[in-house]
């Protein structure tokens, strides 16, 4: 029932003595009638109000810290759809500014003056766009040659995030996964190649594997996959997706090769929202040359001279993120860039260091090659312990941190690891209360008498009640 007594913007009293207040917030139905914002307001709020506070999600890769121009300036464009192109044409110009400038930080060799890519959601929604477009040449290709194109795969490492998953289901193409193991613990290139045949649409690389944060090796990927097309004389192909590396590499290990200076590097994808630096949702997929973004895929509209490319799953999208990111470029430059980038490694690299000198714990790798680090209980210690790291996860959760724990991909699927996202936004000082409560939350769970119900599970073998999220997207 409506208050017959309701008036827009009536208050009888604070939002907290209202009756709406009394009121269950609604489940299932749109409530019959209007309340005040006050109290829409308050109880939307409080709905999210026992979160993780973002600056201590360390689980996520996603941007939790922008400075305040640049929220004032994504605030002010709150409103504005991208696709209205005809309405706000300067968004799409700047869109393609942002294009030129991240195919040119990955080396493009296009020369045309607006490079060839795609605006996207997200990196999930970069993946498909390169992803399709490898698809689709194949798809060429193969009738061209008056062959089959209906059993397309693609290969791809066990270290995989769930969008590939997705790509393969929704568009019934085969993923072939390379198992990790403790020897690889990234992409496997021979294993790679073998897998490997006329069917396969591409090969996808991983710059900052979601597991662990390393790098697949995209060098001597290209240089296999260049023998491969001599030998059998097929037109073998590499996406990479650099959700994380590809705000990474070129700003601190530039003279690493994982881009479009490799020959069979068609693709590349990355998050804006991730080390771009931007909040979500935002993510880029550039080609190497407008040749291999097949026309079907791309929308092209003319303004003042300037040619802007449509390519995208969604129609509508949010602009915000384009002048979010055109901010950070113009603000922090490539140096400002590098000096973030580098601290966040700086601080990640002093982490799996105190990580590595704790009795308790390994890390993961030696090598810290993007601001990522994760670690494992030594395997004597976790023999002996009568905790495990899912343990010390929900006690540093009391505390507001959130930092997963995780089995890992299949093969090695045996080993929990811990794994801490040091973003920009995760300083020095938050590092070292981390550090003191991750000691202190050991001391107390070295003290236990009787094993926890995780480590009975583990050593019984026993799946662990499955949590309604997960870390590394699967
Ligand atoms: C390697 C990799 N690819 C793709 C994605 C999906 O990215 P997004 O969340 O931007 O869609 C992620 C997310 O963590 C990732 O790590």
């Amino acid at each position: 029932m409506i208050d017959p007594n309701y008036r827009e913007g009536d208050a009888k009293s604070e939002a907290f003595g209202q009756d709406a207040m009394l009121k269950p917030a609604p489940v299932e139905k749109i409530p019959d009638g209007p309340t005040t914002p006050q109290v829409a307001y308050q109880m939307v709020k409080d709905e999210t109000y026992a979160q993780t506070q973002p600056r201590l999600n360390l689980a996520t890769f996603v941007t939790t810290y922008m400075d305040d121009y640049a929220t004032k300036l994504m605030n002010e464009a709150i409103n504005i759809n991208y696709i209205d192109e005809t309405e706000y044409p300067r968004v799409a110009v700047m869109c393609q500014k942002c294009i030129n400038i991240m195919a040119n930080l990955w080396n493009t060799p296009e020369t045309n003056k607006w490079k060839t890519g795609a605006l996207a959601i997200g990196s999930s929604e970069a993946c498909m766009l390169g992803a399709i477009a490898a698809w689709k040449r194949w798809i060429e290709r193969r009738k061209k040659a008056g062959k089959p194109y209906d059993k397309p795969n693609f290969v791809i490492s066990a270290g995989y995030q769930v969008v590939w998953e997705k790509f393969a289901t929704l568009w019934n193409i085969e993923m072939r996964q390379v198992p990790l193991s403790l020897e690889h613990t990234t992409l496997d290139v021979d294993a790679a190649i073998k897998m490997c045949d006329e069917n396969t649409i591409c090969v996808v690389a991983i710059e900052g594997v979601t597991w662990t944060g390393l790098n697949d090796d995209v060098e001597a990927l290209d240089a296999a996959v260049d023998k491969y097309n001599a030998e059998t004389g097929n037109e073998l192909c590499i996406h990479i997706d650099a959700a994380t590396g590809g705000f990474i590499l070129p700003f601190l290990f530039p003279e690493k090769k994982w881009d479009f200076r490799l020959n069979n590097v068609l693709s590349i994808s990355t998050s804006g929202h991730k080390f771009g630096l931007v909040y979500p949702g935002l993510g880029w997929v550039i080609w190497k040359d407008k040749k291999y973004l097949p026309a079907d895929m791309a929308f092209t509209v003319d303004y003042l001279g300037a040619e802007v490319t449509q390519v995208g799953l969604n129609y509508s999208r949010p602009a915000a993120q384009i002048l979010g990111q055109y901010y950070q470029f113009i603000r922090l430059g490539f140096e400002g860039y590098k000096n973030v980038q580098y601290n966040s490694l700086q601080i990640a690299k002093y982490l799996h260091g105190q990580i590595a000198a704790m009795p308790e714990f390994q890390p993961y790798s030696e090598e810290v090659p993007n601001p990522i680090v994760t670690w494992l209980m030594k395997p004597d210690v976790q023999k002996d312990a009568k905790w495990t790291l899912y343990d010390l996860q929900d006690k540093l959760a009391q505390k507001g941190w959130m930092v997963p724990a995780y089995a890992m991909p299949v093969n090695i699927e045996n080993m929990v690891v811990m794994r801490v996202l040091c973003k920009q936004g995760f300083s020095r000082d938050m590092c070292d209360q981390l550090l003191n409560d991750i000691k202190s939350y050991v001391a107390e769970l070295n003290q236990l008498e009787y094993p926890t119900p995780t480590r009975i599970a583990m050593e019984k073998n026993i799946p662990l009640p499955k949590k309604s999220f997960n870390h590394t997207g699967k």
